[in-house]
């Protein structure tokens, strides 16, 4: 059973799409993943490739996404179904992506919650000894009530409450209050980074282009971090412009987006890279680099205390707004598709990814004790928390945006395509005809490129 276009919520004004979609984009991806991976794939030289697969691919795959949305006013599965219904499993795909990559979003989202009360609470603690406080919120002396339940327990309420009420009196107005607050603080803690003694350091290592440290695998990184930053792949987008009038400029607010979402992105990594070569503290990678490295940082920073506590606000806004993305995307499925009502969907939905994301923190602790592999009678297997990324960012991802491209440029075609992006005919779109051979051609041959020959050189290497 579906509901009605008119019982849906649309959004209420122009600025509120972009806003949330920006929103969505701008997350945990932004300045807890991004930094971290530009850091370990060489600096500059992964900032060029990166901005080059923002440019050329990441903006082909949020136009197909968003004229898919706005079309058929749907989620993400109905959208595919309304358009050809033998490619529904499109839809499905991005919406169990979306959903493995919620189960370990609200826990890292929780992780900032706890990080926030700390430098309120308890900062000699912290700044004690910033990696054992890290590793101690993971369960390392026990289990970790706080790291694990409690404050992922208080995100994932959180993002359930501002889905429950809904597109425009939730998630338009958490976004519009949020999201300028979050660029104000971003550039503030950026100068302050940059300003400090020893910076140079850092701003020189990201602007030091290096080829030689590039390889597939590189590539590889760089494109799933692309599609996780931007929320693409997992039909997130396709929700979010379903919500969107029928006279939006898509082009543009594709633009907008595109560079919002990178512009957040480098100014995380000039946040966080020169302040940790200023202070000469070894980055911990993955799940470290934005927790115990950072707490490290603002030890050394005058003023220090003040700028955590406002660094994991800032890191906790960006989460939510992004968490409750994801988390629409699989609830407008459940109460279009399947006529569920709203409330109860939010609620089951929250349990079981809560008690999948629970293990996701569990095995982070196990991971920075006894490394990547979890070994059984001499088998090994993958932890689970580096498993469900791997899985998401290295597979599903760039396989969702793949077929997607895939979908717009052969199977609906990039006529209907091009008449939803300029609403009819009303707006210009000069870059149509790159648009279109980026969309059937470029784009799709460059992800399976990436792709088969970054799983194979990633396999190879590690
Ligand atoms: N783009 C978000 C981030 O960078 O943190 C994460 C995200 C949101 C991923 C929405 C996927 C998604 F559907």
């Amino acid at each position: 059973m579906s509901t009605s276009v008119e019982n849906r919520g649309q959004f209420g004004s122009k600025l509120g799409f972009v806003l949330a979609a920006a929103g969505s984009a701008v997350g945990l991806g932004n300045i807890w993943k991004f930094p971290g991976k530009a850091y370990a794939n060489g600096g500059g030289a992964f900032l060029l490739i990166y901005i080059l697969l923002i440019a050329l691919i990441g903006t082909t795959v949020m136009l197909a996404e968003f004229v898919i949305g706005r079309k058929t006013q749907k989620n993400a599965i109905g959208a595919l179904r309304e358009l050809n219904a033998k490619y529904a499993w499109i839809g499905g795909l991005g919406v169990l992506t979306g959903f493995i990559i919620l189960c370990y979003y609200c826990q890292v989202g929780g992780w900032t919650i706890n990080y926030i009360v700390g430098y309120i609470t308890e900062s000699s603690v912290v700044y004690a000894d910033p990696m054992a406080y890290f590793l101690d919120m993971l369960g390392v002396n026990g289990f970790p009530l706080k790291g694990a339940i409690i404050f992922p327990l208080i995100f994932l309420a959180l993002t359930s409450f501002v889905i429950s009420r809904g597109v425009s009196e939730g998630i338009e107005k958490l976004s519009s209050v949020l999201m300028p607050l979050l660029f104000i603080l971003l550039v503030g803690l950026m100068i302050r980074s940059c300003t400090l003694p020893g910076a140079s350091d850092g701003l020189a290592y990201m602007f030091n282009v290096d080829f030689s440290t590039v390889n597939f695998n590189t590539f590889l990184v760089a494109l799933g971090q692309a599609f996780f930053s931007l929320s693409l792949g997992m039909g997130v987008m396709i929700t979010y412009s379903s919500y969107l009038s029928k006279d939006e400029n898509l082009v543009a607010n594709t633009g907008i987006i595109c560079v919002l979402d990178t512009l957040v992105a480098l100014f995380a990594g000039f946040m966080i890279i020169p302040a940790v070569f200023a202070t000469g503290i070894e980055p911990g990678m993955g799940g470290g680099f934005a927790f115990a490295t950072l707490a490290g940082v603002f030890m050394a920073i005058p003023g220090g205390t003040i700028f955590g506590t406002l660094f994991y606000a800032l890191l906790f806004f960006a989460a939510l707004t992004s968490s409750v993305s994801i988390m629409e995307g699989t609830v407008a499925f459940l109460v279009e598709e399947k006529g569920m009502e709203r409330k109860k969907v939010v609620l089951s939905v929250s349990v079981v990814l809560f008690v999948i994301g629970v293990f996701y923190t569990l095995s982070q602790a196990y991971m920075d004790i006894h490394g990547v592999w979890w070994s059984i009678d001499g088998i090994q297997f993958p932890i689970l928390g580096d498993f469900m990324e791997y899985l998401t960012d290295r597979l599903l991802l760039p396989l969702g945006a793949l077929v997607t491209t895939v979908f717009v440029g052969w199977i609906w075609g990039t006529d209907n395509a091009i008449k939803e992006a300029t609403s009819d005919g009303k707006y210009e779109f000069k870059l149509a005809p790159i648009w279109v051979v980026m969309v059937k051609y470029v784009a799709p041959i460059a992800i399976v490129c990436i792709l088969v020959a970054g799983m194979i050189f990633g396999m190879a290497i590690s």
